[in-house]
């Protein structure tokens, strides 16, 4: 959980209490002074100490500065906060994000508010889910009838920056660029930009709007996948703005993403299971694929081998003095 306190100070926390793990806040909350546990009502400040026990007398000897909120590391930048949900990390997001950091802050996300957010379970590899962005080639076929009306044959350009990626695609109009004056060129007039931040974030940019897409592999079939969409406020003004933000976002969303993505990308995650290719195969213009890959593997060859064995202790009983 994301708190900022009067001040302006922002804070993390795992949204888990440090009595008997409850959740503490269901996300739906807009104020709040305390948080206060919904199962025993233990309550901590917005600085993540704990304040109050229920019927304390319960707990002698109780060392509450051991019990203060699991703090994570938490930064702004480019109008986004960024939470490592690791308590007790480094983060250095200059080191992390490099270049695509210092585009990330040109496109103003800080001038944007949110539309909406969507979380949904997709029974899919989250690598599926993210390779369906990391190619322009299925865009003709898949999108035959929604993005391929905007797109140039699917034609994508790429840049690296350590694990990330920014994709360009060309838009329809994309050798209108010709008879334009350079000074006047402005990439969003003339292609798509995304994003793929390593290792499970896609942005999508638009010129008035932006599609934040992130995946959080729950098994290696099922994904949470959420969807956030942010909007400049002067582009989409009154009702009319609102039913067009809304529209926009049900394209996106559930026509190009939901219905031909990812309801491609649970088909090849059943596909994997039936034994009719022992290899995927990549053509030229799918390079991203093996780029992404790669990424992971080093990633992962990274990992100490002793990580993820996640000991917990689970009952630490208060025992009377
Ligand atoms: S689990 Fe939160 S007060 Fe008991
Ligand atoms: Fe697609």
């Amino acid at each position: 959980m994301v708190v900022r306190d009067r001040g302006g100070q922002l804070r993390a926390f795992l949204n888990t209490c440090r009595h008997r793990g409850a959740r503490i806040v269901s996300g739906k909350e807009k104020c709040l002074k305390a948080f206060v546990c919904p199962f025993h009502g233990w309550v901590y400040g917005l600085d993540g100490t704990l304040k109050g026990v229920t019927k304390d007398y319960d707990f002698p000897g109780l060392d509450r500065s051991q019990y203060n909120l699991q703090a994570l590391p938490v930064a702004e930048r480019g109008g986004l906060v960024w939470i490592h949900p690791t308590p007790g990390a480094q983060m250095d997001l200059d080191a992390y994000l490099g270049s695509i950091g210092d585009d990330l802050e040109q496109f103003g996300l800080d001038a944007l508010v949110r539309h909406r957010k969507t979380q949904v379970v997709k029974n899919a590899n989250w690598k599926l889910l993210i390779k369906t962005y990391l190619e322009g080639y299925h865009v003709p076929h898949l999108h035959r009838d929604t993005l391929s009306q905007a797109f140039r044959g699917g034609v994508i350009a790429h840049h690296e920056h350590g694990p990330h990626i920014r994709l360009s695609a060309a838009r329809t109009n994309f050798l209108d660029l010709l008879k334009a004056d350079s000074a006047d060129w402005k990439i969003l007039d003339y292609a798509s930009v995304y994003y793929a931040l390593f290792p499970h974030t896609f942005f999508i940019m638009h010129p008035d709007y932006v599609s934040i897409n992130m995946f959080y592999p729950q098994a290696p079939d099922r994904t949470i996948w959420t969807h956030e969409m942010l909007y400049r406020p002067s582009a989409f003004e009154g009702e009319a703005g609102e039913r067009a933000l809304a529209k926009r976002f049900t394209y996106t969303n559930d026509t190009v993403f939901d219905q031909e993505d990812f309801a491609v990308a649970e088909d090849v995650q059943l596909g994997l299971l039936n034994g009719a290719n022992e290899f995927h195969t990549l053509g030229l213009a799918e390079g991203l694929l093996a780029i992404f890959q790669r990424n992971i593997d080093e990633a992962m060859a990274a990992v100490p081998a002793s990580a993820g064995t996640g000991a917990v202790t689970w009952m630490r009983p208060i025992m009377p003095a």
